[in-house]
């Protein structure tokens, strides 16, 4: 049978994000200081610290879905976790493998896969599944965090990282505000990027980010999917993210607008398991 118009863009969205995040390669964060910056490294390692003090088992198992070149990965495996990275690109997955520190290397199991087909040949469980900037770049993302959140231990943790949002816009003259800091923030970036020689591919991302094409992710359809599957909120953060520390500071203190989000669950405890 010839495969069906939904069959077909789903292969086009994996080959899109092989061919995009190939190009990226040992230059992904660079291009990415939005994530890098000191404003959202912060960010990033409170809520690291804050899931290894909840997990205080030492050989405690996590997995990071679409782990590009270690962003999560690195910060969780500096934390004594064991971690499973995997990433549908090869040569992101080069790239991390080169970054795991020789003395982690015990702790390391990395793939290249699609995150679908991997929840398919994968039996393990683990205590956390993080991603993030994940959901954006697949077909169907309930899907997905349906079938990965069966792999959670009871009492479990479940992590949704730096997803772009899909915005209600309630107050025009701010955000008009927030797209000024915005385009502030941009030409800096594409300023630095052009000094230190490095290209940018914003105009090849289109299938690639679909779920952007589509306006985003929505945090509360997240949360109605994890619902579902028995997960309890423990925490769901809008926030803005910048190129910059400064202008992320500035919008995030004074406008309080948002263009991104972090959401935690946890898969509740079984009856008899001891209290922490
Ligand atoms: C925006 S990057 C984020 C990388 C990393 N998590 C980070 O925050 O720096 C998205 C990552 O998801 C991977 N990816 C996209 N679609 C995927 C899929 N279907 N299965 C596995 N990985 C996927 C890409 O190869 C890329 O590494």
């Amino acid at each position: 049978m010839p495969p069906t118009e939904t069959e077909e863009l789903k292969q086009k969205i994996l080959e899109e994000n092989r061919r995009v995040h190939a190009k990226e390669g040992s230059l992904y964060l660079n291009r990415h200081p939005e994530q890098t910056n000191r404003y959202q490294t912060r960010i990033l390692k409170n809520t690291v610290r804050y899931i290894r003090n909840q997990i205080p088992e030492r050989e405690a198992k996590v997995l990071d879905l679409g782990c590009g070149t270690g962003y999560l990965y690195l910060e969780f495996l500096k934390r004594g976790f064991d971690m499973t990275g995997v990433d549908l690109s090869e040569e992101l997955i080069d790239v991390l493998k080169k970054n795991v520190p020789k003395e982690a290397k015990t702790r390391s199991r990395l793939e290249v896969a699609d995150v679908l087909e991997f929840a398919e040949n994968d039996s393990n469980t683990y205590d956390a599944i993080v991603l993030s900037a994940l959901l954006h770049h697949l077909y169907d993302y309930d899907q997905a965090i349906e079938q990965f959140v069966q792999k959670l231990n009871p009492g479990g943790w479940f992590l949704v990282f730096f997803e772009p949002l899909k915005q209600d816009i309630d107050s025009p003259i701010r955000y008009q505000f927030h797209r000024w800091i915005a385009q502030i923030d941009e030409w800096y970036y594409k300023r630095a990027m052009n000094r230190l020689n490095i290209p940018i591919f914003e105009e090849d991302y289109h299938l690639a980010d679909f779920q952007r094409q589509q306006g985003g992710i929505d945090p509360h359809r997240v949360v109605e999917v994890l619902k579902s599957c028995n997960m309890e909120i423990t925490e769901l953060k809008k926030y803005c993210a910048r190129r910059h520390a400064f202008p992320a500071f500035l919008t995030n203190s004074i406008l309080h607008t948002q263009n991104t989000f972090n959401l935690l669950a946890r898969k509740p405890k079984l009856m008899n398991q001891v209290t922490r």
